[in-house]
């Protein structure tokens, strides 16, 4: 993701007050409760010394005081409760707010295209969900509430201020617009530093990623030391950033402090110049005075409210980055998809051209191939011939880019609702990953509505049972980050049973170079025959096993499809195939040898 660190909001997007306003809009009862809440409390605060002046009257005057004292402590008692549930319900809305953006971005960073993941940082994109929504909440309670309550009293005081004299006031909003002025031109500076402090903490959040994701690598290569500095680099750089914003929140806040005293000597000058040609009285003057003193508090959260709008809308700007990323459309239900029919599926690839990305060169120049339903067919071809790259654009993870079609079942996958379209694929990953969490969990992933006798079937036939069996909570064990805690040979059959679970129309199945012992790959190989019977499956093949029980092969090199045909017909007709064959197949005795 692209960053220019400068302010990007596009003409076509709401600014940040706006999107924060939509977020606080389900709240907005709960936020006036709440407001309102701090209100009584100061005012029964404001009553607090009336009654402290009657009940010290009736003590002069020698009369009862218990009913006086009775009131006394029942405005304490009131005025804390109601002060501790106004902030209460303050910051539970401003949490609110928080979750409600956090729902609203990660529903939308599920539904990324793979596309725009494959251009950015996993770890960056998490701390836009994690770190940046959080500043939602200090935006919230000190910018809405500040504005609001602060706003409020300020302009209730101007009113008064003009009402003692007009011409004090004048004076006093000349000081006050010049601080104006002053702040308008350091607000942007507190922007731009907090964005440069989110962005570092998204690079943090990217490195780490980068070095957990990958943690035997970088201890095996013994990078942890440069890893170690790149990390660092990343916060120090946030620290920088946020130290600067902390700079310019402080000028800001003592800039209304300096103004409140230049007011305050500017309207004594002023003021005693009046009082002395007898335009106004002393009392006057010393009313006004009292009014600059209590202009004071109001001002600082107007300033403290500007400031952590900066930081919050900074932290706006950059979910905004996330909701310019393409996404796929939303489900239309909650319901888990259905393919319209139980039957195998029918597919076709009929020119297709496709490019990763529109700088980079075609990876696919018009691949066509037929596969019937049901029946096995084998994709083969040197590494980067674009057989993988065959099954993401079935599972539309990107869509054809430069012309041609893919059908299934007659029908242009790209008319197909996606999820109908999903429910009817399994699909088996080259590195076949398996999710943190337990085995249980994995199996079900895609079908968490199986029964206990389809789950057991499934655990046969991909020769799990064993595994289950020897783990020493079953299938409840937890199985790591990523499946640390199988084998490789493991990870790769779990991800078959899960897709299996899901009763696929069409079943993908990205072979693996290795992994699989003798034994169990031909167990493997008889259960995807026995599938096969039932179902279209496609498998890129790594083996002789794989090709030689395929109903059809189809031969793909340099992104085209070179030839399409039986093993035996092939080794006769096609020399890229034979040559293939004799060099790139594993076979059993290899993969035996590579299992001892
Ligand atoms: N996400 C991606 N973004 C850009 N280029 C990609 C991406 N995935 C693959 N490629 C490129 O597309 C080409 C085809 O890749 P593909 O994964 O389809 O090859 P393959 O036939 O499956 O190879 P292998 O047998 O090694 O798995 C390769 O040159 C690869 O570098
Ligand atoms: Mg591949």
């Amino acid at each position: 993701m692209t960053d220019k660190g400068t302010e990007t909001r596009r003409e076509d997007e709401p600014p940040a007050w706006r999107v924060l306003m939509g977020y606080v809009r389900p709240h907005r009862w709960t936020l006036l409760a709440g407001a309102l809440l701090s209100l009584v409390t100061s005012a029964t605060g404001l009553a607090l010394p009336l009654v402290a002046r009657g009940l010290i009257e009736n003590l002069t005057a020698d009369r009862a005081i218990s009913g006086a004292l009775l009131w006394l402590t029942l405005l304490v008692i009131g005025n804390a409760a109601v002060g501790a549930l106004g902030s209460y319900v303050l910051h539970r809305t401003a949490e609110s707010v928080v979750l409600t953006a956090r729902r609203s971005l990660t529903s939308y960073l599920l539904r990324l295209r793979v596309s725009a993941v494959d251009a950015s940082e996993p770890g960056d994109l998490l701390s836009r969900a994690t770190s940046d929504t959080t500043l939602l909440r200090a935006m919230t309670t000190q910018s809405l509430i500040g504005l609001g309550t602060g706003g409020l009293t300020l302009v209730a005081t101007l009113v008064l201020m003009g009402v003692v004299d007009l011409v004090l006031l004048g004076v006093t909003v000349g000081v006050i617009a010049v601080a104006a002025v002053v702040i308008g031109v350091i607000s942007p500076l507190i922007h731009r530093a907090s964005k440069r402090a989110q962005k570092s903490v998204g690079d943090m959040g990217a490195s780490l990623e980068r070095v957990l994701g990958a943690l035997r690598t970088v201890k095996a290569a013994g990078a942890e030391r440069r890893e170690e500095r790149t990390v660092h680099a990343a916060a120090e750089r946030s620290w920088e950033a946020s130290v600067e914003s902390a700079k310019w929140s402080a000028v800001a806040g003592n800039v209304v402090g300096l103004a409140m005293q230049g007011a305050f000597i500017t309207v004594l000058a002023v003021g005693g110049a009046r009082v002395a040609t007898g335009a106004i009285e002393i009392g006057t003057l010393v009313a006004f005075l009292l009014y600059v003193f209590y202009l004071m508090a109001p001002l600082q959260n107007v300033v403290q409210a500007v400031t952590q709008y900066q930081v919050g809308s900074a932290a706006i700007s950059r979910m905004r980055e996330v909701w310019r990323m393409p996404a796929e459309p939303e489900a239309l239900s909650d319901e888990p998809a259905r393919s319209p029919s139980d039957e195998p599926a029918a597919l076709a690839f009929e020119g297709v051209r496709f490019r990763y990305a529109p700088e980079l060169p075609l990876v696919h120049h018009g691949v066509d191939f037929e596969v019937p339903a049901r029946g096995m067919t084998a994709f083969v071809g040197p590494s980067g011939a674009g057989k993988t790259t065959v099954f993401s654009l079935i599972e539309r993870f990107y869509d054809v880019s430069d012309g041609g079609r893919i059908m299934v079942d007659g029908r242009d996958i790209l008319e197909w609702d996606l999820a109908e379209l999903r429910a009817a694929i399994g699909y088996v990953e080259q590195d076949a990953p398996v999710l943190s969490g337990t085995l249980r969990d994995n199996l079900l992933f895609g079908a968490p509505e199986v029964s206990p006798a389809g789950l057991d079937e499934t655990l046969r036939t991909t020769r799990l049972r064993n595994l289950v069996e020897r783990l020493p909570e079953g299938l409840d064990t937890v199985v790591g980050h990523r499946g640390t805690k199988l084998s490789g040979g493991e990870r790769q059959r779990v991800a078959i049973a899960r897709a299996l679970l899901r009763r696929p129309r069409l079943l993908l199945l990205d072979e693996a170079t290795s992994q699989l012992d003798a034994v169990n790959e031909a167990a493997l190989r008889d259960t995807v025959a026995d599938i096969a019977r039932r179902t279209t499956v496609l498998v890129v093949a790594h083996r002789l096993s794989t090709v030689t029980s395929a109903d059809r092969i189809v031969v793909m090199e340099a992104g085209r499809v070179r030839a399409v045909g039986t093993h035996t017909e092939l080794v006769a007709a096609n020399p890229l195939y034979a040559e293939l064959a004799a060099t790139q197949f594993l076979t059993e005795h290899d993969a035996a040898e590579a299992a001892r």
